[in-house]
């Protein structure tokens, strides 16, 4: 991250603490923030928390191991989380992951060369009668089959945005 960069942020984060009068409620909310700019929670990036909440360093990494969606390795643009709980298991998520691991070209954990992908799993995501559901950042895609990964990642390496996936909630 470039000095001006973190400059930005810096002031980014002191406006978020202050907003919220230097509370620890604050702290979700601006490591969210980090987490969208950055892509990851950098040591210095919890350094800078630290200071604008007035409390160690130590704390703020406390809150960042915790929370899953928080994480110190930077992750690609677009993280995908396949469920991997019973009902999406069932519903066929291990040929969806298999999939997912050819069309990327990595591991589930593993982030693509290019920065644009992250494979993840996750837990129920209250879509169950809808299986194998997955998360793209905020867009849930339901009922994913293998021949249907292919076009949802496309459609992701040509667009960012959308938060719902027109036609896969039925
Ligand atoms: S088991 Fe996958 S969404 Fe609930």
């Amino acid at each position: 991250m470039l000095a001006s960069e973190r400059d930005q942020l810096k002031a980014e984060i002191n406006k978020m603490a202050k907003k919220y009068d230097h509370h620890r409620s604050g702290l979700i909310p601006v490591l969210q923030l980090v987490q969208n700019v950055s892509r990851h929670i950098s040591p210095e990036a919890m350094q800078d928390i630290a200071e604008a909440f007035k409390i160690h360093p130590v704390e703020v990494q406390g809150v960042v191991s915790f929370y899953s969606f928080l994480s110190t390795e930077k992750k690609g643009k677009f993280v995908i989380r396949l469920c991997r709980t019973i009902s999406c298991d069932m519903a066929g998520k291990e040929a969806v992951a298999n999939q997912l691991e050819n069309e990327l070209g990595i591991e589930f954990g593993e982030t693509t060369t290019d920065g644009m992908f992250t494979l993840e799993f996750t837990n129920c995501l209250g879509m169950c009668d809808q299986g194998p559901a997955m998360l793209v950042n905020d867009d849930i895609h339901t009922k994913v089959t293998p021949e249907k990964v292919a076009d949802i990642i496309e459609s992701y390496r040509s667009r960012f945005g959308a938060h719902v996936i027109q036609g896969e909630h039925a």
